[in-house]
């Protein structure tokens, strides 16, 4: 595959035949354009008409995913074939919603007695029934791990603050940053906080070293070595070593190597978020994210949600030029759910050869980027209005908020949309002198403000829209983009599901940490590095 297998002769000619126009000229031209260009799944509507998009040149698009046989290698994910290639491993996070139904009885059993462990435990904290080793209730969840086994969690334990199903506060501890586990702990109280060890590997340094803080603390304000069986769970593949960290047999929950870090949300990585919502909300989570599997493998391209989003992420890159993507969330709620999409995305499509190990010569993963409106408005929209880069976005809010205060919610609504009305229609130099010259300023002055204030439109966003965020909303707006990078990596000929460039920055800083330590090691550091470390040295 090469670029001219994406960049079609036939895709070119519809981009220059579409961008002779303006994006809002589309519109008068078809009065039928939203109800043409959106698409809905369960309580998700999906609005593309503010794209440089119509029939054919979307036609043209479903022809890139036909090409890749994007409908054979989903079915061949759902089945639970090793699709990634580097590691040898099937991808089958999508069991987890659907308990495994497709798979062999043995896998859906574990798949099913796993979740019911965590219904069952989160039911427990829910009645107030999950004790410590003093017969108090548990008040305080601290999990800890980092990458897909924190961001994941974290988002939407944050995001379902609405549905929390007790008064138990949550704590996310990542960052291999003392200052994390320092600032966490003393908000603790032995006695009434769970820890959950998250780590799919069980070696990652940042997450054992604030275990091992964690349970050093813990030991010290206990003194009591039995009392960590009623105080730390773990979540892993590698039961082994979480057993050999201290943790007893009954309080450990496997995790499969089928199931990628930044996918794992849906498996007890997410134990967490049941804790937090609750079994019968967490059911609906699993439920929400099981109805886009079924729109995903169901519904036609032309039709298909993560499917339009996936093929106009490669329209922006590999047409536009389009180095970035950003992503604003209108919900509070969803503060967290860009950093955790930019670990979905960038450490999945983030890649530079093929399937093959041949190189690209095509763009592939957009850099995403974002925060929550109307914040961002007054942060960096004023770039995307005016700024020479070209950012598609996707723009995403509910109807209703899930803590209305008067009419809020509906100034919140109305900016979002006013956002994306901006970036399509701009503002044109002429209207803009009319308008001066209208108001009594000068003819000079009105042409220089002019220049300054004309905002040149033509850019391009997506919307999503649903009643309100609820658990079932979450889930299938997660599914939405697992199946959008997913389709992304099929176009792009790209493993989604392996991360082999965050491996060597790991290697190293086992090295420099030596060096740090005082060991004399090789004196191969580069002067940049060698520099540093003294730097470090002097200054103990
Ligand atoms: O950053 C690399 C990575 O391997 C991620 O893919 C993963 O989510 C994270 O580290 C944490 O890994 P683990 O769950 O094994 O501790």
């Amino acid at each position: 595959m090469s670029r001219n297998t994406i960049q079609t002769d036939s895709l070119k000619a519809h981009k220059t035949r579409l961008t002779d126009t303006a994006i809002a000229a589309l519109f008068q031209a078809d009065p039928e354009r939203f109800q043409r260009f959106s698409t809905s799944c369960g309580e998700l509507l999906l609005d593309y008409s503010k794209n440089y998009i119509d029939e054919q040149a979307l036609v043209a698009l479903t022809d890139l995913a036909q090409a890749q046989s994007l409908r054979d290698k989903t079915e061949a994910m759902f089945r639970g074939d090793i699709i990634n290639n580097t590691e040898q491993r099937a991808v089958l996070h999508t069991a987890l919603r659907n308990g495994g139904a497709e798979l062999d009885p043995e896998t859906a059993a574990l798949i099913n007695s796993t979740r019911q462990r965590m219904l069952a435990l989160a039911g427990d904290l829910e009645t107030g029934n999950l004790k410590g080793y003093t017969g108090k209730t548990i008040d305080t969840v601290v999990n800890i791990g980092v990458g897909g086994s924190d961001l994941g969690p974290a988002m939407a334990v944050d995001a379902l603050a609405k549905y929390h199903s007790s008064k138990t506060r949550f704590l996310f501890v990542s960052n291999i940053d003392p200052v994390h586990i320092s600032r966490a702990l003393p908000q603790c109280n032995p006695e009434t906080t769970l820890f959950i060890i998250c780590s799919k590997t069980f070696t990652t340094l940042e997450t054992l070293a604030n275990a091992q803080a964690a349970r050093a603390w813990f030991l010290q304000q206990t003194g009591d070595e039995q009392a960590i069986a009623k105080h730390f769970l773990a979540v892993s593949t590698n039961l082994a070593a979480a057993a050999d960290f201290g943790i007893p047999e009954s309080n450990l929950f496997p995790m499969w190597d089928w199931v990628g870090g930044r996918y794992s949300l849906w498996s007890a990585i997410g134990l967490s978020i049941a804790l937090a919502i609750g079994p019968e909300q967490f059911e609906a989570f699993l439920e929400g994210g099981k109805a886009m599997d079924e729109h995903f493998r169901q519904t036609p391209f032309r039709h298909n949600m993560p499917v339009i989003m996936a093929l106009l992420g490669v329209w922006h890159s590999d047409f536009f030029n389009a180095q970035s993507q950003a992503l604003l969330c209108y919900d509070q709620n969803l503060s967290l759910f860009p950093a955790y999409l930019q670990q979905l995305d960038m450490e999945s499509n983030g890649k530079s050869v093929r399937f093959s190990g041949d190189s690209v010569d095509y763009a592939t993963g957009a850099i995403l980027w974002g925060g929550v409106g109307t914040n961002t408005q007054h942060s960096f929209h004023q770039l995307l209005h005016q700024g020479t880069h070209f950012v598609p976005v996707d723009f995403i809010v509910g109807a209703q908020s899930t803590d209305p205060v008067a009419d809020q919610q509906m100034s919140l609504y109305s900016n979002c949309l006013a956002q994306s009305q901006a970036l399509m229609q701009g503002r044109s130099e002429a209207s803009l002198i009319e308008e001066m010259l209208a108001q009594g300023k000068s003819k000079e002055e009105a042409a220089f403000l002019a220049r300054h204030r004309h905002v040149p439109g033509n850019k391009p966003s997506n919307t999503l829209v649903y009643p309100v965020l609820t658990p079932y909303v979450l889930g299938q707006l997660i599914a939405l983009y697992e199946h959008k990078i997913f389709a992304q990596s099929i176009i792009w000929d790209i493993n989604a599901f392996d991360q082999w460039g965050v491996e060597l920055g790991k290697q190293l800083s086992k090295k420099i940490t030596a060096k740090l330590a005082g060991e004399q090691g090789a004196a191969d550091e580069d002067g940049s590095t060698q520099g540093l470390i003294d730097f470090f040295k002097q200054n103990q």
